[in-house]
Parts: C-alpha cells; sequence; structure tokens
C-alpha cells in the first residue's frame, strides 16, 4: 500500500520547488540519515549481526532491501505498540508513518546520496544508565555447552553494602552477545557456601524457589530505571544471583569466555519500594504445524493498591504476538505486539504507571506459530517455549 502510493507519486520536475514527497528530492545524508540513525543503527553497527549502516555506500546499496523490509513492516523489528500504553524511547522503536514514507519515497526515488554538507544526524544509540555505583561481575567464563547447546551459570555477587540500600537503575553489561542468550539478576532467599565460588556454579533456567527476579536482559534489551523516589530494597550484605544462559549457536562459541554482569545505581533511602511479579501461562505445549496458536493465564492481583512502572514481555524463538492486560474497574491494555524479534526484546518502562488493585485480572497471552512437525513444549531451553510477563511496581501513591 504504501509502496503503491510512492510509485504513484510523480516525480517534480527538477527545481520546480515542489513540497517533499517526490522520492527524487530525498537524500541520504539529509533525510534518511536521521531516521536510520534514530531506528536501526542500535542494531545496524560494525559489532551486530545485521549489515552495518556505518558506510553511507552501503546503505545506498541496500536502498532497496530497506524499502522492502520497512514497507512490509519487517524492520524495524516488532516492539510494543506504543498506542497500547506509550514508553520511553518508543518513538526509537516504532517507525512513524512518515519516517516510513519518507525511507519509501527515498528508496523509490533512486536513493541520491546528496551532499555531506547537508547531513542531518539523528540520536544514534541510546546512552548508557551508568556510571554505576556497583558493578556485579562473575569470573570470566568459558560456557560449557551441553548437547543441546545451553549452557546456565550463576555466580552469587555480593553488592557490598553494609546497611540496607535500594536499587534504582540496572543496566546489563553484555560482554560477548553473541553467545549470551539472557541475563537475569536474582535476589536469592539464601546463598549456600557451595553457591559462593568465584568460578559460578551450574543451575537452572528458572532459578531455584526463594530467587525473585531483579532484572532481566534478553538480545535487544534495554536498561531499567525507577521514577525518583523507588527503588528495589536489599538487605544489608546483600548478594545477588547473576543467572547467565549461554547459547552455542556458531562454531567457535565455545571457545569464547565471557564475563557479563551487571550495572547498578543505587540510592541509601526511597520513598517507595519497588517489587516485582511474573505473570504467564506455564506447563502448555505448543502442537506442530500450528499458525497463531495463542495460550494465555489470567491470574487475579492479590496485594495492596500498587502502580506498574515497567514490563518485560519473553518468549522464545517461535513467538508471533504478545498481548498483557488487565481488567478491573476498566479494561487497560498494558503490552501489546503485534509481532516478535527474539533479537529484540525491550523492557518497556511506561510513561504514566498503569494502577492495580487487589482482584484486578492480569491475562498474559502469547501466540505462536509452531511450522514443524513436533510439538514445542514449555521450558527453559531455547527449543522450548515460554511466555512471560514480568512486572515491576510500587505501592500507589
Ligand atoms: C533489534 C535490531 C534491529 C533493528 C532495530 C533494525 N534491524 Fe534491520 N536487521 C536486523 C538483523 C539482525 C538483520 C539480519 C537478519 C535478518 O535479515 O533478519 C537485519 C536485516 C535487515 C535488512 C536486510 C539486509 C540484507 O542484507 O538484505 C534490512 C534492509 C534492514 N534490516 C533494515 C533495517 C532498517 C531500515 C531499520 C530501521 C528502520 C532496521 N533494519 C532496524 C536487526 C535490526
Amino acid at each position: 500500500m504504501l509502496l503503491l502510493l510512492a510509485f504513484a507519486c510523480p516525480s517534480p520536475a527538477p527545481d520546480s520547488g515542489s513540497p517533499p514527497g517526490g522520492g527524487a528530492e530525498l537524500t541520504y545524508y539529509h533525510d534518511a540519515k536521521p531516521i536510520l540513525d534514530r531506528s536501526c543503527v542500535r542494531c545496524h553497527t560494525e559489532a551486530g549481526t545485521a549489515p552495518s549502516f556505518a558506510d553511507p555506500a552501503d546503505v545506498v546499496a541496500l536502498a532497496s532491501a530497506i524499502a522492502g523490509y520497512v514497507g512490509a513492516g519487517t524492520m524495524p523489528p516488532a516492539a510494543p505498540d506504543p498506542s497500547c500504553r506509550d514508553y520511553e524511547n518508543s518513538d526509537r522503536y516504532v517507525l512513524a508513518d512518515s519516517d516510513r514514507e519518507t525511507l519509501l519515497a527515498w528508496a523509490e526515488g533512486g536513493a541520491a546520496l546528496g551532499d555531506p554538507a547537508d547531513q542531518v544526524d539523528g540520536p544514534g544509540p541510546l546512552a548508557s544508565i551508568g556510571p554505576f555505583d556497583v558493578e556485579l561481575r562473575g569470573e570470566p567464563y568459558q560456557p560449557e555447552f551441553g548437547a543441546d547447546g545451553n549452557d546456565y551459570r550463576c555466580f552469587a555477587l555480593p553488592v557490598g553494602n553494609e546497611s540496607v540500600v535500594y536499587l534504582t537503575g540496572l543496566e546489563a553489561l553484555v560482554d560477548r552477545p553473541e553467545i549470551v542468550h539472557h541475563v537475569v539478576l536474582f535476589e536469592p532467599a539464601a546463598v549456600s557456601e557451595s553457591q559462593r565460588v568465584p568460578e559460578g556454579f551450574s543451575c537452572s533456567g528458572f532459578g531455584e524457589a526463594g530467587w525473585t527476579v531483579v532484572g532481566a536482559w534478553a538480545s535487544g534489551g534495554t536498561p531499567l530505571w525507577f521514577p525518583e523516589g523507588a527503588g528495589v530494597p536489599l538487605r544489608a550484605g546483600a548478594e545477588l544471583i547473576l543467572q547467565m544462559h549461554y547459547f552455542n549457536s556458531f562454531d567457535g562459541a565455545d571457545q569464547i569466555v565471557d564475563q557479563s554482569g551487571y550495572g547498578l545505581l543505587t540510592a541509601d533511602s526511597v520513598e517507595r519500594e519497588v517489587s516485582t511479579l511474573p505473570y504467564g501461562p506455564t506447563g502448555f505445549s505448543i502442537p506442530g504445524g500450528s499458525d497463531d496458536y495463542e495460550v494465555s493465564d489470567t491470574s487475579r492481583y492479590r496485594g495492596g493498591d500498587a502502580q506498574i512502572l515497567a514490563a518485560f514481555p519473553h518468549m522464545h524463538e517461535t513467538g508471533v504476538g504478545f498481548r498483557m492486560s488487565v481488567e478491573g474497574e476498566s479494561d487497560q491494555c498494558l503490552v501489546d505486539m503485534n509481532g516478535w524479534y527474539f533479537h529484540n526484546q525491550l523492557l518497556p518502562v511506561f510513561n504514566e504507571p498503569m494502577s492495580l488493585t487487589s482482584g484486578d485480572k492480569v491475562t498474559t497471552t502469547c501466540i505462536y506459530d509452531n511450522p514443524d512437525s513436533q510439538d514445542v513444549t514449555f521450558g527453559e531451553e531455547t527449543g522450548n517455549e515460554m511466555c512471560f510477563g514480568f512486572v515491576w511496581l510500587v505501592p500507589a501513591e
């Protein structure tokens, strides 16, 4: 539809001074670059798996592919829909219609490079929320992949706090993203002597009884920070569990040594304490050969009046859609993703927190396509599926 519009647009006569819309006037430097900087270069870098957009000549050579992917809506990859509930930096993750039309018109109009003197830069990748008050890292570790390619390694790491502190921001510091499938930071009820070892210990992807999720990162993941005056309490002398899930997906992955970790921002006191809750169905199975197969769970929230600050949708690679909503006095959309790209697992921090009252129903729905003949079952391994929506909440003001 948009492609057709772009084709139907007559090219303006040279020097006609007509408004933009005829793509022949649009240039890489002036029109395409600011959009690509904002919405694409966090993945399309020299370091990533996506072709780099660093060299303008490469971008021009990819122009028709850019028009194809952007026109089909496959790039940028699916992200939570801000019209469900808007979140910080959503304009970087979801392409505005006007930007999509500009990219298409530029590509269809001949993908001119233009004059570097006209260069308009976009905002580029998000800055780190550091410098951090605390950096937690295990010892350098070379994964020992099982036959199925997975290795879960946990490190019990002391925060170094002599009295209670509050986490006000967290960012995964991923050392070797090519082998890191996910990172989860847990707060354990207790740490045993056998776990308190510098080389870490083998652990389950679900964690253990008594471990609560504090932070989570998967490919494409973003930092988490809380509004002024809110934070996750950590008792004096706290130890956190850094859980690394490594996955072997290419030759030589087993030679890589990783030292990922978490950067923490802390405060000595807060007005409101942040807690986390996991929602979503477990124990399901996705039949082989199914399309748009939905699994869903509705649970009642039981707790004091609260506000949801952020949510983290998590599925594996057969996911194609994700929804989370809260039904109380009214129906409210929390997260809506019409699509899913495993390497783009954002953690939306909402612009307006959502109110939650005891008895409200929280519904989490995941949608999958399973073209294989085998069923895909719920589980922690990469070849299994999960359907989680983790939420971060604070008591209502
Ligand atoms: C979350 C990461 C991410 C973002 C953001 C992203 N891409 Fe991609 N893109 C990828 C990856 C990974 C690939 C390679 C694998 C694939 O084709 O799916 C890719 C492939 C492509 C390709 C195919 C390249 C080829 O060799 O044919 C095009 C074109 C493209 N992206 C355009 C864009 C544009 C334009 C944007 C921004 C509007 C964008 N992408 C944003 C990750 C991303």
